[in-house]
């Protein structure tokens, strides 16, 4: 299994309490689901991707046991998961934004601009009906631009939105692939990255379920609780200084804690203390 950036930052920052109960809000490969019930934690972990729920991951001594409950769900509804599930008050909480490797390499649904055969979907949530292609069918070239401008800051954004919208197939990762090219008249890979995250950032409601998700924490989190959240995109680092702000809360750190670079981009984790 790929061990995810800063996983022994985010257990020890997390400050494990044994039979203390912990969500991984982002369950993933479940690497922090393990090392929390390693360290005597019970955990109720979510992901709103149902792949990443049915693959088995732990030892059969582990999994199915009452110190780990795995639902298939979006963080936006963490109280609402939290209260149905019984598992409330908690000591502590952990995002772990972004996509897993396996998603990146495997899913088939073109998270990656490498994976030019995939078709442009991009959905976390399988039972959303907005796919990419639709998203990019249904946009106008000047809300394309917007979305690409805002969550990708690239700076030839109208350019490539204008490539995209005049393209005749816009269904596979080759595609889109293309008409960047296109638009920039060469190849860039740091182009398709930003692109690609723009894209599936807006598929899938990333800083808006971020932001209802911080909030619903606070509804469940005991005093002295923690809240770890590991960030791979400037905007979403703000999203979590302007929570705090808001709340009036504090960061146990004044800086974040750097990660290494993981597909192209660098992680931050900061954590937040109820
Ligand atoms: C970087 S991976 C987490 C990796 C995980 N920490 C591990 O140890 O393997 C992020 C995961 O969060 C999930 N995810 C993204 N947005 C979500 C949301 N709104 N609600 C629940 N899960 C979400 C993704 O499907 C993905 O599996």
């Amino acid at each position: 299994m790929h061990t995810p950036v800063l996983l022994q930052q985010a257990i020890e920052k997390l400050d494990i309490k044994k039979d203390g109960l912990y969500v991984d809000a982002t369950y993933g490969e479940g690497g922090y689901t393990k090392e929390i019930i390693k360290k005597g934690g019970k955990v109720l972990a979510i992901d709103l991707d149902i792949e990443q729920i049915q693959k088995p991951k732990f030892p059969p001594k582990m999994a199915g046991k009452k110190n780990l409950n795995l639902i298939q769900g979006n963080f936006a509804e963490i109280e609402k998961i939290a209260k149905e599930n019984n598992f409330f008050p908690v000591d502590g909480v952990v995002f772990d934004l972004g996509l897993s490797m396996n998603q990146l390499e495997n899913s088939g649904r073109g998270f990656s601009y490498k994976k030019l055969e995939d078709d442009l979907d991009m959905r976390l949530d399988l039972s959303q009906e907005m796919t990419a292609k639709e998203l990019l069918r249904k946009l106008t070239v000047f809300d394309l631009t917007e979305i690409l401008e805002k969550y990708s800051e690239e700076v030839n954004a109208k350019k490539i939105a204008k490539v995209i919208k005049n393209s005749q197939k816009m269904e596979k990762v080759k595609d889109l692939v293309l008409a960047i090219d296109k638009a920039l008249g060469k190849k860039d890979e740091k182009t398709y990255a930003r692109i690609f995250q723009a894209l599936r950032i807006a598929i899938n409601h990333e800083f808006e379920n971020l932001e209802k998700g911080l909030a619903g924490v606070l509804k469940i989190i005991k005093k002295g609780g923690r809240i770890v959240v590991v960030t791979f995109h400037s905007l979403e680092d703000r999203v979590v200084k302007k929570f705090v702000l808001q709340n009036h809360l504090k960061f146990v750190d004044k800086k974040p804690v750097f990660g290494v670079k993981s597909f192209e981009r660098s992680a931050k984790l900061r954590t937040i203390i109820i």
